[in-house]
């Protein structure tokens, strides 16, 4: 009878959750990102475009503007799409292609060399960039287009054929056609691109004059529109009403006026509809964008619509003490869209969480409650707050997973929140051990893990570690995983139930681009555990130090 109704539970369940994001995801890195853009827990993407006009990051020149360079990067990788053969789209081919004319500019760079570091095991490159252009639209005042991950990255150069201005409009609908947009599709994304950043004179000589460069202008920029720091509709309302700057479409050169060819084509219709009506641009433009970030290779399958979780475990750690206990840190991140997430304060809202046993069972004493983090935190979704778990475990017993109960106010119900009903996993089976885990000065890795050495046979322990290195031809790096044995020195010191592993190894060739986790894995008493995702921090301790 018990069996029966736990199985009729679980059908329930996955019937009613069947597209929910439960945690641990391969996404939770691009979730992060997405959802925390400032403060404690700061996903990093959004520093590099806040504000909308700022200049990018290692390049900082005035009248360069990091969130137009980000857009431009996605539409050029994305240009060369072919409809009929499902190759190409948002795969960050665009690395390869950098020293193409077609692609000039340093930005291209400048823009790859800053998305490498949100890349990890599960974030493609061309993930990455998918989520730079969303984030940056929404911080330039833009709409809020939906994000799917799971872009693959391309390993070779795609074909030529970015449009350019000297084109003919004849050129430039077939382009759009062989990407699979109409007419007004093109005039729609042109416009929606065109209304961040402008054209600079040292990369298009023959469509800016060389007076715009300037000390104060370097790269001699001239913007679209009156408003090249907000994503709005000012490049229609200008073209319409004559008062338009795109260098694109009134410029001197009428070989190069590419804007005023595209944004005639159907007689102005659109372009007058735009400016008519600012929200009927935003709603276009998200469409559009949104399609045109998911016009990917036909072999790759998206995700469903990535949205901030409501209530998520953020780097958490589980180690063993001196003493015997193990150590439960890091932390849980609450999110939500209400006014009363919006009026609440973090020290003010009661967090508990409580774990079961290694053997499943509840315990009522097994709970802790959290205390907020005091440095807030900001999202450009909704408001996000974080709280810091710091608990001891007997070891014993140990965990396998917890749930989280919560409210926005002392005075409000707790909500119970159990990752889609069977809670958020955590096994204190196979833990990552960071005390005597280092790294020499030739650079070898030396790790150690512990591993319960009463639940069975063990093997299989693995460590893994992922990192990026250089791709051959491509500015962008690529991210790798090695994989090495780990070897059993003992019985752990601090506590007789735990067995030490370790492992040393040399990184060899990689680069400091990039986000660097690692995994440890082992099979015990015939079942899987892993420590998935620990940060590279972990590790940096020079071997002989006192700590
Ligand atoms: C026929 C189609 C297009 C042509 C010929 C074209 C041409 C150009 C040119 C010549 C520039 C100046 C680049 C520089 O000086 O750095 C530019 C900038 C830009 N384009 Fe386009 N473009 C086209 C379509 C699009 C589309 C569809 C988008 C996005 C949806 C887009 C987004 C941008 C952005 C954001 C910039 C500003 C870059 C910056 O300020 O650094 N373009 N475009
Ligand atoms: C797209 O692929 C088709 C089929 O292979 C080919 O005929 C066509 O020329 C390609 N389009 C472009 C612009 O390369
Ligand atoms: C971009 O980087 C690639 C590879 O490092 C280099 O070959 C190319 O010249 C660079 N392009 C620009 C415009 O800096
Ligand atoms: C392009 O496609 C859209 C959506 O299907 C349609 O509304 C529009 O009329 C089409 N434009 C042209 C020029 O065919
Ligand atoms: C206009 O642009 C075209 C294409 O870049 C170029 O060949 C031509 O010399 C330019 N004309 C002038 C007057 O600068
Ligand atoms: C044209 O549109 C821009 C942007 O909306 C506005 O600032 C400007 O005042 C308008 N000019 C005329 C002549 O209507
Ligand atoms: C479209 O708008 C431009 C700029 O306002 C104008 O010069 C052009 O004559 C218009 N074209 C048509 C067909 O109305
Ligand atoms: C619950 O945990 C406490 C303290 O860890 C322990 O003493 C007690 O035996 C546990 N109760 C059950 C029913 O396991
Ligand atoms: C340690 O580093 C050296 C030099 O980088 C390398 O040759 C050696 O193989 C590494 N040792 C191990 C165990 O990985």
């Amino acid at each position: 009878m018990k069996v029966f109704k736990l199985s009729f539970l679980g059908v329930l369940q996955a019937t009613a959750l069947a597209n929910a994001y439960i945690w641990p995801s391969p996404y939770d890195a691009l979730e992060d990102a997405y959802t925390v853009s400032g403060g404690f827990g700061d996903g990093g993407i959004v520093d590099g475009v806040n504000p909308c006009s700022l200049s990018p990051i290692g390049g900082r020149l005035p009248g360069r503007q990091a969130a137009a360079e980000w857009l431009r990067l996605a539409y050029h990788d994305v240009a060369t799409f072919n409809s009929t053969t499902g190759l190409g789209g948002l795969d960050a081919s665009i690395g390869f292609e950098t020293e193409r004319p077609e692609n000039i500019g340093s930005a291209m760079n400048t823009s790859l060399v800053f998305f490498a570091a949100f890349q990890t095991k599960t974030s493609s490159m061309s993930d990455v960039i998918a989520l730079s252009v969303i984030l940056a639209i929404k911080n330039c005042g833009g709409p809020s287009i939906p994000f799917r991950a799971g872009r693959i990255d391309a390993e070779a150069a795609g074909p030529l054929g970015v449009p350019q201005p000297q084109q003919n409009l004849a050129s430039h609908t077939a382009a759009f056609a062989n990407m699979g947009f109409n007419v007004t599709e093109m005039i729609t994304l042109v416009a929606c691109g065109h209304t961040l950043g402008g054209v600079h004179a040292v990369d298009f000589p023959t469509v800016v004059p060389q007076s715009a460069i300037t000390s104060s202008n370097p790269d001699g920029v001239v913007h679209f529109d009156d408003t090249f720091d907000s994503f709005d509709n000012h490049i229609a309302t200008q073209w319409i009403n004559g008062s338009s700057e795109d260098v694109l479409a009134v410029g001197d050169n009428i070989t190069t006026n590419s804007d005023a060819r595209i944004f005639g084509a159907d007689g102005n219709a659109t372009m007058r509809a735009f400016a008519a009506d600012a929200s009927l641009f935003q709603a276009q433009c998200s469409v559009l964008l949104e399609r045109m970030l998911n016009t990917v290779p036909s072999s790759v399958q998206l995700s469903d619509v990535i949205e901030p979780l409501e209530v998520k475990p953020y780097q958490l750690s589980l180690t063993l003490n001196a003493d015997g206990q193990l150590a439960l840190g890091g932390n849980i991140r609450i999110f939500g869209t209400s006014d009363e997430a919006e009026a609440a304060v973090a020290a003010q809202m009661p967090v508990s969480l409580s774990w079961k046993d290694l053997d499943g069972t509840a315990n009522a004493t097994h709970s802790t409650t959290l205390t907020a983090v005091s440095q807030t935190s900001t999202s450009l979704w909704g408001s996000v707050y974080f709280f810091t778990i710091d608990a001891l475990l007997e070891a014993q017993s140990g965990i396998s997973s917890f749930t989280v109960d919560w409210a926005f106010s002392a005075s409000d119900t707790l909500t119970h929140s159990d990752n889609g009903g069977a809670g958020f996993p955590l096994q204190s089976v196979v833990l990552f051990q960071p005390q005597g885990t280092c790294t020499d000065i030739k650079g070898n890795i030396t790790a150690l893990a512990l591993i319960r050495n009463d639940l069975g046979a063990v093997s299989s322990v693995s460590f893994s570690y992922n990192y990026n290195v250089n791709q051959p031809g491509s500015v962008s790096v690529k991210q790798v995983t090695l994989q090495t044995e780990m070897e059993r020195v003992g019985v752990s010191s601090a506590s007789p139930i735990y067995d030490t592993y370790t492992t040393t190894f040399g990184k060899g060739p990689f680069t400091d681009e990039g986000f660097i986790t690692f995994d440890i894995s082992a099979v015990v008493g015939g079942q899987t555990f892993v420590a998935p995702d620990n940060q590279e921090a972990g590790l940096l301790t020079q071997c002989g130090s006192r700590r």
